[in-house]
């Protein structure tokens, strides 16, 4: 994976703002271990960074503010702008480290919706590093951010980083991957997200209840890198795992319909993403995602369905 120094000239604009993209995630593979007395868990994981993208733009102000719109932003439960936004905790954290104050104007842009197993969070953070550090001319080498990235949770540095890559530890620490394809996804979004540590904490009441396996922490990954490597689809459809599937479908016993939908409307295979509650369905090209779509589309099963395609790049400048 290549990295360019964020800090280059050109990328401000003439207002002084500077804009990031950060890419959403799929877990084409996910094994859980056993709680760990951090309150995390062991993972071993295949992240792929697929198209599409949360936009964080920051210009000069003073102390901090962050706005946020687009995806999700109108409902019940809306994304808070204030520390509790892992966007503010990003620019605190960055400020703290170079050494300097912490003003700036954030503007996040969402079009991954919050809550829903895609490390839409996690992309703010990593595109809001990226733009501060050009703001700020922190000059933060890659390592530095992908520090501060783990400290913030265990997707950021992978939303940094994009492409496919193996995670595990609690998912920071990454070994890239390599894809000699793009993939096409559908997602299907749901009404309501779910969050991330109830379905770990369902997970370790499902085991605990010896509902399903306990977890190991072996990698499990081979077969579903092999079919990364080369396809075909097929290949990828059959390695597709999830050991937080069961724990989702408990909290959200619709998602087993949702699921039988996507299969059912002709994806080569569909898991949910990560903790949940998005379906992502595997198709075999472009024009069988866009069939698929249309299907899903039709059949009411999601609030929204996406087109997407990965691998893509992680947090990066844009302009
Ligand atoms: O790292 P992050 O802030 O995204 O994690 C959110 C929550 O998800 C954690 O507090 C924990 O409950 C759960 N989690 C976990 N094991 C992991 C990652 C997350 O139990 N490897």
């Amino acid at each position: 994976m290549s990295w360019s120094s964020p800090g280059g000239a050109g990328h401000s604009r003439v207002d002084g703002a500077i804009t990031a993209h950060a890419p959403a995630k799929v877990n084409v593979s996910l094994a859980v271990g056993p709680l760990r007395d951090d309150g995390f868990h062991d993972l071993q994981t295949v992240y792929l960074a697929v198209s599409l993208l949360d936009t964080v733009t920051v210009r000069r102000g003073e102390g901090l503010s962050v706005t946020v719109s687009g995806e999700g932003t109108g409902g019940p439960d809306p994304v808070p702008t204030d520390r509790r936004n892992l966007v503010w905790q990003a620019a605190e954290l960055l400020a703290e480290h170079a050494g300097v104050a912490a003003d700036a104007a954030i503007e996040v842009h969402k079009t991954i919706p919050a809550a829903a197993g895609l490390a839409g969070g996690s992309a703010d953070a990593a595109a809001t590093l990226v733009a501060l550090d050009a703001l700020w001319g922190t000059h933060a080498t890659r390592g530095d951010l992908t520090g501060l990235a783990a400290r913030l949770g265990s997707d950021v540095p992978f939303s940094l980083a994009g492409g496919v890559a193996l995670g595990s530890g609690r998912g920071e620490l990454l070994t890239p991957v390599l894809a000699r394809r793009q993939w096409h996804w559908v997602l299907g979004i749901a009404d309501g997200g779910l969050s991330t540590p109830a379905v770990y904490a369902e997970l370790d009441r499902l085991r605990a209840a010896g509902r399903v396996p306990d977890g190991t922490t072996a990698p499990p990954s081979e077969p579903v890198l092999a079919a990364l490597r080369s396809g075909p689809t097929p290949a990828l459809a059959a390695a597709l795992a999830n050991d937080l599937q069961p724990a989702a479908l408990s909290l959200r016993p619709s998602l087993r319909r949702a699921l039988r939908a996507a299969t059912g409307a002709g994806a080569a295979a569909a898991l949910v993403s990560g903790s949940g509650p998005t379906v992502a369905a595997l198709a075999d090209d472009e024009d069988a995602a866009l069939r698929l779509a249309a299907v899903l589309a039709g059949e009411g099963v999601f609030r929204t369905v996406r087109v997407v395609h990965g691998p893509v790049p992680g947090a990066r400048l844009v302009g």
